[in-house]
């Protein structure tokens, strides 16, 4: 199965999910958006209100922040996946129980496994948790660690940013770094890494080799 068909796959798996007590009260299920073969991969918390109406993430107030900030990274929607911890709503917007991120994280997983993404940011707590267990958000964010084969950079979630004004520069300071980032990710990984700015996709890359996003 390609990395396409497994994303879809998954996609269809979750929009019958019973595995926990969330699946009771969704209205949709938000899988997850993007290309299967992203180089970056954005994990979220889980479905607000919008985004169970709509069944996609980020569709809300803090998409719309989403978005400016991966404008600062020089990075649009279409080029990145963005997912969450739970695929479905937690009633009220409550936190996810221990038991929920459990049942859904074989979900992420596979995610991940089909997307290999070469970085990895966790918006929140409870996706930074699922990589550092125990770390403080507000030391460790904007700091890409290797975890296993990909890198993982904790960030602040944007409703956090919303909500406390304080964070903002320096949620907007981090993404800033994420091109940065994305060349030391793929020259450690061993990917091919994209110099000099192009216009657009096609002049940055050349037809034999993986895709790249267009960031310089
Ligand atoms: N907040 C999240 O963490 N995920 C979404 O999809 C929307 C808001
Ligand atoms: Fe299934 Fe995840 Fe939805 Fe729970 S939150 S019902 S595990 S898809």
């Amino acid at each position: 199965m390609s990395a396409d068909e497994k994303i879809n796959q998954l996609a269809k798996e979750v929009s019958t999910c019973a595995k926990c007590v969330l699946n009771e009260s969704r209205k949709k299920s938000v899988p997850g958006d993007g290309p299967a073969d992203a180089e970056i991969m954005f994990i979220g918390e889980g479905p607000g209100f919008h985004e169970n109406e709509q069944g996609h993430p980020f569709v809300g107030a803090s998409g719309k922040f989403l978005d400016q900030l991966l404008a600062q990274a020089g990075v649009t929607r279409e080029d990145v996946f963005i997912a969450n911890v739970v695929k479905c709503r937690p009633p009220g917007n409550r936190d996810p129980l221990p038991d929920e991120l459990a049942a859904c994280d074989t979900y992420l997983e596979a995610q991940i496994e089909a997307i290999n993404p070469s970085i990895i940011v966790t918006l929140g707590r409870f996706s930074m948790n699922k990589f550092f267990p125990g770390a403080k958000i507000s030391t460790v964010h904007g700091q890409m660690q290797k975890v296993g084969e990909r890198f993982v950079i904790p960030m602040f979630h944007p409703a956090a940013a919303l909500h406390q004004a304080a964070l903002k520069p320096s949620i907007l300071g981090d993404f800033s770094k994420l091109p940065e980032q994305l060349q030391q990710a793929r020259a450690a990984l061993g990917k091919p890494v994209v110099v000099g700015k192009a216009k657009n996709k096609e002049e940055a890359i050349p037809d034999d080799t993986p895709k790249q996003l267009n960031l310089f």
